[in-house]
């Protein structure tokens, strides 16, 4: 599995496995968690994919309970969270209503949590969750400025943001962001045409992305794209998923698809998208299908 130079002294592994779904596994017990990771592992996937509201702000959790009972396991991998979102459950139960907060106590109180929650004593790549539109980017980018000189974090990214929130978060911070983590699939592709890959691209900053398989639609749902993911698929000796994240791995931008399932034989097979050559018609083919019609 080839990498992706993050910064000087980080890389990620090219496919990404995410826990946003961990914690509706019907076992979540951290031996289960460990053997994902192992299977993750085993294939070159070592960087995890977390944010501080995963699993009602539990997953974090899981995750750190696995490593508690594997310790030699946090030296073999890198974790990506996320925090931003203000959801009233679990420890924000007594909030009114769902929000953002990028503020720099909410930042920096937030990685204090996903450390302790985790076990860990810094987190690879810290990403704001969503642009925020009351974000001060002057407060937020000092508060991740902080936290990176504090060691606390060795990097700073972020999700869902579109090239302006970019550039004004970039604007108020000496530190570089070093991904964007969006939506990018056959399902949702928009970001391949509005701008928001090529704002990446032109700057060499690599991409997550996230729900590569539209969250499993394009696997579970009768469609032309799903037609030609199991006929390629089937020319690979391989299954329509990894046909679909071989459509992304293709793809000039550097993307790094983040995979969310919970079944460990699907997990075994994750780097099977390696295994697909995908000539630039196919590529079209599916695309085609994906827009629903023919490309002017
Ligand atoms: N930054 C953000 O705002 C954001 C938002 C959403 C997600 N994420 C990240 O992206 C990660 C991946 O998201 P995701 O879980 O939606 O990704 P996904 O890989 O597109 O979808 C995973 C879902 O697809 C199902 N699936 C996988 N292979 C299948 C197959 N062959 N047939 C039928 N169903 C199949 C899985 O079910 P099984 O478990 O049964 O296999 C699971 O429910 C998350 O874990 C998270 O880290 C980030």
């Amino acid at each position: 599995m080839n990498r992706i130079p993050i910064t000087s002294d980080l890389t990620f592994s090219r496919i990404v496995y995410g826990m946003w779904r961990l914690g509706d596994d019907s076992d979540t017990a951290p031996a289960f968690v460990q053997a994902k990771i192992e299977a993750c592992l085993a294939q070159g996937i070592t960087t995890f994919d977390q944010a501080d509201i995963y699993g009602g702000y539990e997953s974090e959790e899981l995750l750190g309970k696995a490593l508690c009972a594997a310790p030699h396991l946090k030296d073999k991998i890198e974790i990506v969270t996320k925090c931003g979102i203000v959801a009233p459950v679990g420890r924000f139960a007594d909030r009114r209503i769902k929000h953002y907060d990028t503020s720099a106590a909410h930042i920096s109180a937030s990685v204090e949590n996903s450390l302790r929650l985790m076990g860990i004593d810094k987190i690879d790549t810290l990403l704001i969750h969503r642009p925020d539109p009351m974000m001060d980017h002057q407060d937020t980018g000092a508060a991740l400025d902080a936290l990176v000189a504090s060691g606390k974090i060795r990097s700073v990214g972020v999700s869902n943001f579109r090239p302006h929130d970019w550039t004004l978060l970039q604007s108020a911070m000496a530190t570089p962001l070093v991904t964007n983590q969006i939506e990018l699939s056959l399902t949702a592709h928009d970001a391949l045409t509005n701008g928001d890959t090529a704002f990446l691209q032109e700057r060499n900053l690599p991409i997550m992305a996230w729900s590569p398989l539209g969250g499993g639609a394009l696997l579970t749902t009768d469609s032309a794209t799903r037609d030609i993911l199991r006929r390629v698929g089937n020319e690979f000796s391989v299954d329509a998923a990894a046909v679909a994240v071989a459509w992304l791995l293709a793809h000039p931008a550097r993307i790094m698809p983040i995979m969310g399932t919970n079944n460990l034989s699907r997990i075994k097979s994750l780097s099977d998208a390696l295994k697909v050559t995908m000539d630039r018609q196919t590529w079209f083919a599916l695309y085609t299908a994906a827009l629903g019609k023919e490309v002017p």
